[in-house]
């Protein structure tokens, strides 16, 4: 475990796990690529999975609102909840516009719906469990979202790239700009906090990238 809390040393340990995350994912890019080019040109099916990528935006605002609610909750996590909270609804909106139609958080408006839910679900408790005796509520938020920001940054940088290469006018930009800076403070705010520990960073990624499998099947099997 270390404390470093200066930002430039922090985001050098951040630059070298985001490298070690890109490692271990390679086997997974073509994958996700050929669900991405399956999903992006077929508009109903693609608006079920902007819906779901909306669903688990709102399901991670409104954890981190869940756990953090108290009277120490400050500016950070605030703009961490405000910022989930738009991505959800940014989602949602780009997800009408593709079906053409309103579109709720129910099985048929989404892909996979139980396999994405499960997915929250488990690292979610898998976490907890692993950390339990060992940290604080705050310190648990922070590593959670810490974990689902390496997988969203990665995973929205290959739907960005699919949507650019097919001519798709949606773009990413502003999300991918704020899931990389929260991911920077949350490292930042661990690190600060003497925290910030590789080997369980290590552990948690491990059980994150098992339940991402389950979603990338149980999504390709949704979309046929
Ligand atoms: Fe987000
Ligand atoms: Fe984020």
């Amino acid at each position: 475990m270390f404390k470093i809390g200066d930002k430039r040393l922090d985001g050098s340990w951040l630059d070298g796990a985001q490298a070690r995350f890109e490692k271990d994912n390679d086997a997974l890019v073509l994958q996700t690529r050929a669900l991405l080019a399956r999903i992006v040109p077929d508009a109903p099916l693609h608006g079920r999975f902007i819906n779901t990528l909306s669903l688990l935006e709102h399901m991670g605002s409104h954890k981190i609102m869940a756990t953090q609610h108290g009277a120490a909750i400050d500016q950070a996590t605030l703009k961490h909840i405000a910022e989930e909270g738009h991505h959800a609804y940014f989602m949602k909106r780009q997800a009408e516009k593709a079906a053409q139609r309103p579109l709720e958080y129910r099985p048929p408006d989404l892909l996979a719906a139980a396999a994405a839910r499960m997915y929250f679900q488990r690292l979610e408790s898998s976490l907890v469990r692993m950390l339990a005796a060992q940290l604080s509520a705050h310190a648990a938020y922070l590593y959670m979202s810490l974990i689902v920001e390496f997988r969203a940054l990665w995973f929205y940088r290959l739907y960005q790239h699919t949507l650019k290469r097919l001519g798709h006018a949606m773009s990413l930009k502003r999300v991918l700009g704020e899931e990389q800076s929260h991911l920077g403070d949350i490292a930042h705010r661990l690190a600060m906090g003497g925290e910030l520990s590789n080997a369980r960073v290590t552990a948690f990624l491990e059980v994150e990238k098992r339940l991402y499998e389950r979603v990338l099947v149980a999504m390709q099997r949704a979309a046929g």
